[in-house]
């Protein structure tokens, strides 16, 4: 992560919204306002085992007395999220950046709100936006296993989002997903903001292929899951330029090597959303993880933050 301001923020309350996920309500240690934030904002939070960790404010942007986070502990953890739900109480102050927005909700005709799992979070605070200002241009189709890990169940279940709102179980099967292309099949004028798991967020670019691509919003930093795997594989990267070459580890990114060996590598969501990082790729055949280059794009640029190779070796520009 770039360097950021971190202030303490005292956990004002903490309890289970649904299975797996929690509920941290963050307040000035002494009352008082927090800087303000727009709908789908996140805020770095470092976790007791030392770990930054972005999270989406899902509360009405209007509240300025408190960011309410919702949190998903993954199981088994690395330290991260699971660490904050298992290593904190009620009144425990945590180091918490101010907000910042790489998902900002625009002004549409029409709102049509993708979200999975966890990626409910930012879109909360959208809908809880709009239907503060008496908006009713929206719909959300809502994606979840089951009712038990279903955050904020009630509140869309009741006025004044129900009628607006679609929550499917999928019970864990891929087969039972949404189906999204009587949605999608006719463009409209309607934005589309999609946050949830990658298998979601790709359905949902496939989808909306034919959609002017200004129109469609993706953000997927709430899950902990990174782009590593487990049969990642080192590989090199040169300098297009200066042949440099630098070794990659199987458990680092481009970007953070890069960065190790002293290269200032501008990033901010660092999960392959935002575009921040985008790399000329001179040549060498990439495994492209990101959600923001087109395909033509591929051909050229590389995200670094989350992408690693398919070959020995990539020649970058950084
Ligand atoms: S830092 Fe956001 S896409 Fe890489």
């Amino acid at each position: 992560m770039e360097d950021i301001d971190l202030r303490p923020l005292r956990i004002a309350e903490k309890k289970i919204l649904a299975e797996g996920i929690w509920l941290f309500e963050l307040a000035a240690p002494g009352g008082g306002e927090l800087p303000p934030f727009e709908a789908g904002a996140h805020v770095t939070v470092e976790t007791p085992s030392g770990k930054r960790r972005q999270y989406s404010l899902c509360n009405d942007p209007a509240e300025r007395h408190r960011y309410v986070l919702g949190i998903k502990a993954e199981r088994p953890g690395r330290g991260g999220s699971s660490s904050l739900v298992d290593e904190t109480s009620e009144d425990d102050e945590i180091m918490v950046s101010a907000p910042d927005n790489s998902f900002p909700l625009r002004e549409a005709p029409d709102h049509i709100f993708v979200a999975g799992g966890i990626g409910i979070t930012p879109i909360m605070s959208m809908i809880r936006h709009l239907a503060a200002r008496g908006q009713t241009n929206y719909r959300l189709i809502y994606c979840t296993r089951d009712a038990a890990s279903t955050a904020f169940l009630d509140d869309l279940s009741a006025p004044p989002f129900a009628e607006r709102v679609t929550i499917h179980h999928d019970g864990g099967d891929p087969n039972q997903a949404y189906d999204f292309w009587d949605l999608f099949e006719k463009a409209g004028k309607a934005h589309v903001w999609c946050c949830g798991p990658a298998p979601l967020m790709e359905e949902v670019r496939g989808v909306t292929g034919h959609w002017p691509q200004s129109a469609i919003h993706f953000e997927d930093f709430a899950t902990d899951a990174g782009a590593a795997r487990a049969d990642d594989k080192p590989f090199t990267v040169r300098h297009a330029e200066t042949g440099e070459t630098v070794e990659i580890p199987a458990g680092q990114t481009i970007l953070d090597t890069l960065r190790a060996a002293g290269h200032k590598t501008p990033s901010s969501c660092e999960s392959g959303t935002c575009g921040t990082c985008k790399t000329v790729l001179v040549s060498g055949e990439a495994d492209h993880r990101d959600m923001v280059l087109t395909d033509e794009e591929k051909q050229g640029h590389i995200m670094i933050c989350v992408s690693r190779a398919l070959s020995d070796e990539l020649v970058l520009k950084w």
